[in-house]
């Protein structure tokens, strides 16, 4: 591993924000996030595949009166988002490093408010499509962990990624309630809360359009 990256794993167990195994906490706050963690009863927000959690911080600071955690399994990329929350004096964004597959394990039923999917590896083999985390296995425990008509939020630049989570989402009975192949022309730009994040910035000055979808759980 190179030095940075190493820096950037130690800086991970420093943060008290960046939560991941071994720490005590990591696995103890399943249906507990606002009493023993945020110690508030505000609405609880996720950023599946959060990276170094522009969403999670960003919103964090529109949202004061919101709670965001930020969710990846690479723990140098958790740690930058950890410090970022720092240095923007952010006391309502964590980091959680847990693999997804297991998310219903460190989030109770309808626990959580929203969810957004930022950018998430589009893993286009046919072969990798269980790993895609709009795959229906990945959709169901949303599912669990979203509240009744909680909304799941989706920005990618990979069209057939987008067009394969579509079609996840309705034959799994998500309600799609807005959706654009080029969300910067589109109705829905305000809704992205012009929040960039860093995948986004690479794609979006390659001249990529920013395909974006809100669905809703009808469970
Ligand atoms: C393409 S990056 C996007 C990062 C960030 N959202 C952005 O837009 O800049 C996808 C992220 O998803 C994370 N990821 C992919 N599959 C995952 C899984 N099964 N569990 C947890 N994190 C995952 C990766 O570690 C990576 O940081």
């Amino acid at each position: 591993m190179s030095r940075r990256k190493t820096a950037k794993y130690n800086l991970a167990i420093e943060l008290d924000n960046v939560i991941q195994s071994p720490k005590p906490i990591w696995g103890n706050l399943q249906g507990k996030w606002k009493s023993a963690y945020f110690k508030n009863d505000h609405q609880l927000v996720l950023e599946l595949g959060c990276g170094r959690g522009e969403y999670t911080n960003g919103l964090g600071k529109l949202f004061p009166d919101m709670n965001f955690v930020g969710i990846d399994v690479k723990g140098d990329r958790l740690a930058q988002g950890g410090r970022a929350a720092r240095e923007m004096e952010l006391t309502n964004t964590t980091f959680l490093r847990i693999h997804m597959q297991v998310i219903d394990e460190h989030f109770a039923e309808n626990e959580v408010d929203e969810i957004w999917i930022t950018f998430p590896d589009p893993r286009l083999r046919d072969r990798d499509e269980k790993r895609r985390l709009t795959f229906h296995t990945f959709l169901n425990r949303y599912k669990r962990i979203l509240k009744p008509g909680g909304l799941l939020h989706l920005k990618t630049d990979s069209l057939p990624f987008f067009e394969f989570s579509e079609g996840s989402l309705a034959e799994n009975d998500w309600e799609i309630i807005a959706k654009t192949n080029d969300l910067y022309t589109s109705e829905w730009m305000d809704d992205h809360y012009g929040i960039k994040t860093r995948f986004e910035e690479m794609f979006y000055e390659k001249g990529f359009n920013i395909n974006y979808l809100r669905a809703t759980n009808t469970k």
